[in-house]
Formats: structure tokens, sequence, C-alpha cells
């Protein structure tokens, strides 16, 4: 029995575990793959040819080669060694090379290669900004681009399988891993998924979506079980992962951690067997993720296709235990074909079959890919607050401070298993000395400085900086300056959630004083998500920059001085305290506590990947009504609505067409009434009855418009009833009732610039 969790094994690899990254720090004479346009789809998408090409192969399979494709190892601890010189990484399936069937090289993740604790030392790659910032450029372009820039970078890397794709909704404001996700709302993240899978998977390789389904939390990731209505499940986070497989069509699905409704994610019949492959048609595979998998039958049977890093799973269930159970026969040799087939199926429609990676790195243009992080973090910069038009800065600003957060060196990353190793390195690093990510994440900034960007864009003044980490010297550094820039910072990381969503280390007083000592006082955000902002109404202006990754320090900057106007809008309800959210706090604390206790006083039992918390129940009763769909219904004003986000110049909305029946059209024009170019999200909602009976607004659609001012846009979007279905278990499927819904144009959730409503006739659709 392997009694060690992912994480110490990962610490284990920093403490020299000998590992080779053959070719990988250095520059062979080849450019990396480069990035198709968005809508040229590397996979056909539902090819028969692939298929029938994953039924030949299976045909001409031996069983020992069949039972080599469904578990995966992960390096550090595969036993025998390693068959073949791996780039450590997330964890790999040797090829069938008689076939031409490839060794399946797995790396995270959505932000860019990940390279954790540098177990690659020297191994760099270009950092997109958090995935929870890419969302808020309501651009699905640059979802696509980004997808396609990582997957580049994978492919030149030698990586064939990218475990991109994170698509869980954000349920709670405070989960830890937020910044990896596309917010709350389904039709946002689906769509925004699904264009980033497309990008990655344009360069022949694979990416997941994961992690299927419900993994909401760190806190007992691997042990909650999530508990909710399957119909409300469906209308929210199944959708989520239902718009982005149809649209990004990946090539393999991840399942999670946790349990949904009382079974495991990666060995549950419904979600699987009934939703997944049944329901959506679903033809690539199942993979679990990294220390998931609790069964060789029941998983097995119950639809996991391939068992991750099967070393970091209490027992090895995909191996040895496997092969017996299918000799035996309790697992049909139909079944171990249908796996296999599947992983095929994935392989081959993804493109990866017919155009397997370089055998050593290649060339990477960082300098074109730097620009694609570039674009998608000045597009989700959000501006929050901009009181008496302080911002745009003038470029003829004489004195100007920076405060805190090492804006001098850099801008923050969130951490964990997506965490880059940036272009340019990491100029502070703080390791951690506690909790469940202590040994495979640090608190990490990239290097992109704001303070040098500014100086940049502002060669006249004195752009100066101080640590902040004393209010005191902080509040006099900014008297007399022509606006002091606070920098603020939230970390959050995979395997944890933060116990409050106040900022740390005594920001909140420091932001305080610098807004008493300077009444041009701007707070900018480095955040996974929303902070507790008890200053804010003593600060004008309020940029939530997220964590904007490599070229985040620029981003700023020229959102600061008007060289970009501000254009991202909140993917998730911003709330103004944390009782306001459906859960004030991580259920399961008291678990996770009693844990750290028995461990430290020495309990040697408190290991494995449930790190010895014990199983609990953590019950979504909101049901569908997720983020803002919560706030309607229960009637609260949040600090900043979902949607929201400030521009430079200003946009009205006019001459609402409604057309109903069988499909939802509403058509409107977008005015640019300000003096400045800029860009605008207008957003319909539509009331809609729940399965639950509930009725809120949803998000129906959005777009993203660019104007110049005075300039009129005609915007036209059509409705996929899904969105505004109720889910019926019993039908089963989608209906849209018959009746009179009313409907919005606005700038965010709850806004109605404009009123409407439509006369929708009776739909379903198929689950
Ligand atoms: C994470 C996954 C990740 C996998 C491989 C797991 O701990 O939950 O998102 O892809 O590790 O690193």
């Amino acid at each position: 029995m392997i009694s060690a969790t992912k994480t110490a094994l990962i610490a284990g690899l920093m403490a020299g575990a000998s590992l080779s990254a053959p070719a990988l720090a250095q520059n062979a004479p080849v450019r990396s793959a480069p990035a198709q346009s968005a809508g040229a789809s590397a996979s056909a998408a539902t090819s028969p040819s692939s298929q029938a090409r994953a039924d030949a192969l299976v045909k001409q399979m031996t069983l020992e080669e069949k039972l080599q494709l469904v578990h995966g190892f992960f390096p550090p601890l595969a036993k025998p060694a390693v068959p073949i010189a791996m780039i450590p990484s997330a964890g790999h399936i040797p090829g069938i090379p008689r076939l031409g069937i490839p060794t399946l090289r797995e790396s995270d993740a959505s932000l860019g290669v990940a390279n954790q604790i540098e177990q690659r030392k020297g191994d760099v790659a270009t950092a997109l900004p958090a995935s929870i910032a890419t969302a808020a450029t309501f651009n699905p372009k640059l979802a696509y681009e980004g997808g396609a820039m990582i997957g580049a970078e994978a492919r030149a890397k030698t990586f064939n399988v990218l475990l991109a794709g994170g698509v869980n909704l954000t349920r709670d404001p405070w989960n830890g891993r937020n910044f990896e996700y596309l917010g709350e709302d389904p039709l946002l993240a689906g769509v925004m998924v699904g264009q980033h899978i497309k990008g990655v998977q344009s360069n022949h390789i694979v990416s997941t979506i994961k992690h299927f389904a419900l993994n909401s939390q760190e806190t007992g990731r691997t042990v909650l079980d999530a508990r909710i209505g399957t119909a409300e499940l469906r209308e929210s986070d199944l959708l989520a992962f239902q718009l982005g497989i149809e649209s990004g069509n990946p090539a393999s699905v991840m399942c999670a951690y946790n349990k949904v409704n009382g079974d495991y994610a990666c060995e549950n019949d419904w979600l699987l067997n009934k939703v997944l492959k049944q329901d959506w048609a679903y033809k690539g595979w199942v993979m679990s993720d990294w220390g998931a998998v609790h069964s060789t039958e029941k998983a097995a049977i119950n639809g996991l296709d391939q068992d991750s890093g099967q070393e970091l799973d209490d027992q090895m269930f995909f191996d040895a235990k496997f092969a017996e159970a299918v000799t035996a026969g309790r697992i049909p040799m139909a079944r171990l074909d249908d796996m296999v087939r599947r992983i095929l199926f994935g392989v081959i429609d993804s493109g990866l079959m017919d155009n397997p990676v370089p055998e050593s790195a290649q060339q990477i243009d960082y300098a074109a890919h730097a620009e694609v992080a570039q674009r998608a973090a000045e597009e989700g910069i959000v501006l929050l607050k901009n009181q008496g038009d302080l911002l745009p800065l003038a470029r003829t600003a004489k004195k100007i401070v920076l405060i805190g957060a090492h804006a001098d060196v850099g801008v923050l990353s969130g951490g964990g298993s997506s965490q880059v190793r940036s272009v340019g390195g990491a100029p502070v690093e703080i390791p951690l000395t506690k909790g469940a990510a202590a040994s495979f994440a640090r608190i990490t900034w990239h290097a992109s400085s704001p303070l040098k960007a500014i100086q940049a864009l502002a060669p006249g003044a004195s752009v100066t900086y101080v640590d902040g980490s004393d209010p005191k010297a902080a509040a006099a550094a900014a008297k007399g300056a022509d606006m002091a820039l606070v920098f603020a910072w939230a970390w959050r990381t995979e395997a944890q959630d933060p116990e409050s969503m106040a900022l740390p280390d005594n920001q909140d007083a420091l932001i305080e004083a610098v807004a008493g000592a300077n009444k041009k006082t701007l707070v900018v955000v480095e955040a996974g998500g929303p902070v507790l902002m008890p200053w804010v109404s003593r600060v004008p202006a309020i940029l939530q920059a997220w964590y904007p990754g490599q070229r985040g320090g620029e981003a700023i900057a020229n959102i600061l001085f008007g060289a970009v106007d501000p254009s991202g809008r909140l993917p998730m309800t911003f709330p103004v305290g944390i009782d306001q959210a459906p859960r004030p706090q991580p259920l399961g604390l008291a678990e996770l506590h009693a844990a750290e206790a028995r461990r430290s006083a020495g309990d040697k039992t408190v290991y494995g990947m449930s790190g010895g918390v014990a199983s609990f129940p953590v019950d979504y009763p909101e049901g569908a009504d997720v983020g803002y769909r919560w706030y309607a219904a229960k009637n609260e004003k949040p600090l900043f609505p979902f949607g929201f986000g400030l521009t430079y110049t200003s946009f009205r909305y006019a001459n609402l067409k409604v057309s109903g029946g069988a499909r939802l059209t509403v058509a409107f024009d977008v005015t640019n009434s300000g003096k400045r170019e800029g860009a605008d999200v207008p957003q319909l909602y539509v009331e809609a009855k729940s399965a639950a009976g509930t009725s809120a607004y949803r998000l129906a659609g959005f777009e993203k418009v660019w104007l110049k001012p005075g300039e009129t846009r005609h915007v036209s979007l059509t409705v996929d009833p899904r969105v505004i279905a109720r889910f019926d278990n019993a039908a089963p499927g989608w209906i849209v009732d018959a009746g009179a819904y009313r409907l919005r144009i606005g700038h965010f959730a709850g806004d109605a610039a404009l009123e409407g409503a439509a006369n929708l006739d009776r739909v379903t659709a198929r689950p």
C-alpha cells in the first residue's frame, strides 16, 4: 500500500530524486507549431473514420497491449523504473510502437505548460493569466488563442496530453482553485472552455476537460461527498461540461477526486455511463484525476477508462488486479475493448496519432507567445471603481508611488499543479510551512514588473516603490504623490481553501493608511477571485487584475494609462461580506483540523490522498442557482455583480427586437456614447424556471463588441434553449415551457438597460 501523498512525492523530487529533462532547456532550431485560427479544429467532430480506425486497432491488439493502455504511471514512483526516458511531469502511458500508438506524455495544464516546484530545472514556459482572467475577457477568441499557444508549447516540449480544460463552476467565492476555472455561469464557462480546448487540440495533441464533476472546493477534495439534485446539476455544472465538450471536442474527460451523491466521481455510474457516455454520446476516454481511483471492477464497470498516475492510489487498481479481474471474467473483455477503443479514438480524433510529437524539445517563439498572454491579461483586467474618472492616469503625472505585493519585480500567480515556471523566472518564491499544498506549491511571482512598465509609460515622472510592510512609511511615501497605487495580493492554491477571504498580512490597514494620506489612491488587486474590501468606499479606484500572467505588469500599466481601454467583466459575483455567499467557509474544516492535530501528535496513519481527513458531506442546496442566480433568489445585493466592469467610455443600448416561438432571438443596438474607443459586453438575461421551481435570471447570451466613439453596432443573440430550460428527470431531457419570458439586456447581472418579453413555444431537447 502506498502511504504517501502526491504532494509529498513531489517534495521528494525536490529533495534530489534523479531527474533527466532531455533537451528541454536546449534550443533545437525548429519553431513551435503555429497556432491555427479559431474555427479550424484539428479534429473532425464525430469522425466515423476515427472510430473505424480505433476499432481496427483494437482487433489487432494482444491482451497484454490492451492492459497496458488502461493505467498510467506517475514517473517519480513508477516501478519497474520508467521504460523510456521520460520528462518529469504529471504522468505517462507507454505506447505500442508496432501499432504506431504513441506514448502518452501528460502535462498540466490550462495556464501554460506547468512545471511545479521547478521539477524540470530551467524549463520555462509562457504563463497565461489565470483562467478566471481569461473568462473575464468574455472573449472566446482569446480563450482559443491561449489554448493554441500553450498547446504549441506542450508539443514543442514533447508533451502530447495537456491536462487542461478546468471548468468547475464557482459555487463558493473562496474556493482555492477558482483561479483555474472560468467562473460561475454555465454558458460563459462552457463557451470559453470549449474554445480553449479547441485551441489546445489545434496542435494535434490531446486536451482534457476537468474535473468531472462538482470538485467545487479543495478542503477534503479526495473524500468529500458533494450532494445535489441531479436535475439541478444538469442545469449548472454539467451544462458547462456539456457545452464545452460539444464545442471543444476534448479527447479525454478527467473525473474528479470527490464523490457525487454518494459515489466517487471516478466510479460513478450515473455520471460516467449515464450522463457522459449515454446521454451526451461522448466517444473519448475518461481518465482519473491523480490518486482518484478507489476500486477495480466497480470503477471499470461504472465508466472509468484509464487510471492516471496509478502509484498515487491507495492500491494499484488498474494494474495486476485489473488483469486478474479480466482473466477471471469479472470485467468483461468487451468492456476492456471499449476502454481501449475510447483511448485510441481520442488519440486518433485529436490528430495525435498521425502527427506524433517530436522526439526532442523544439525551439519556441516565446516573444510571440508573450503577446498572447498580454492580450488575455489586458482584456481580462476588470475596472471595478473609478470615481471622478481618476483613471486613465495622465502621462504628465510627476510623482507616482507603488506600494506592496512585490510590484517592483513581478506579479503573483496561483499555486498547485497548474503552476507555470514562466519565461523570465520567479523573482519571488515563498515556500509554505504548512497545509496540504506545502510540498508541491510555493507562492510564486512571475517576472513582470509593474514598476518598470509604469516607468516606461511615464518617463518624465518619478515612479518609486515601497514594500508596504510598514503602513506608516507607505502613507508617508504616498503623501503628495499624483497617484498612490497599492498592490494588494491574496494567494490561492490547489489543495487548500482559505479560511478567510480577508486580505492577508495587514493589507487592509495598509490600504486605509495610504488612502488616508492620499486622496488619489488606487488599489490593484492580484487575487484568484474576490477578496473582502472593507476600504471600498475610501479609495476612488479599484482594478481587479486577478493573477495576470507573465505580462501582467505591462497589462496593468497599459490599462492604468489608457493605452488599452479596460474591457474585462466579472465572471463571478463579488460579495459584500462572506455571509452573503451560500457557504461562508469551506465545509470539512473541522475534519481537516482534526487530521492535522493527529498528524502533529505523531499519528503515522494520517497519510494517503485523503490526508487522514474523514469523509463528510457537502450539500449544495442552491442547486442550479449558482452565483448571481443565488443573489437574485435571495434578493441580496453583492458588492460587484457578475458581468460588471467599467470602461473609459460608455455604452447605450436601444432598439430591442425579440423574436420568440421555437427559438429565442434577441437583437438590439449598442452605441459607444462616450469619447474614447472601447469594448463592451452586452449581456442578455432571461427569467427562467429551474427544475427546483425557482426562477432567476440566467445569462442567455453575450457578445464582446469594439466601438469607436459614436459608433453603433447591431447585435443579435440566438439562445441555446438548454440555457433557459429546466431539466426534467422524468422526461428525461430539457424542457422550455411554453409561455411568456421576461428578459433584460444589461451591462451586468441585475441591470435592466433594456427590458422585454418573449413568447416561447414548448421546446424539448434530449438530455
Ligand atoms: C489535479 C489535476 C492535475 C493532476 C495532475 C491533480 O492533483 O487535481 O488537476 O491535472 O493532479 O497533475
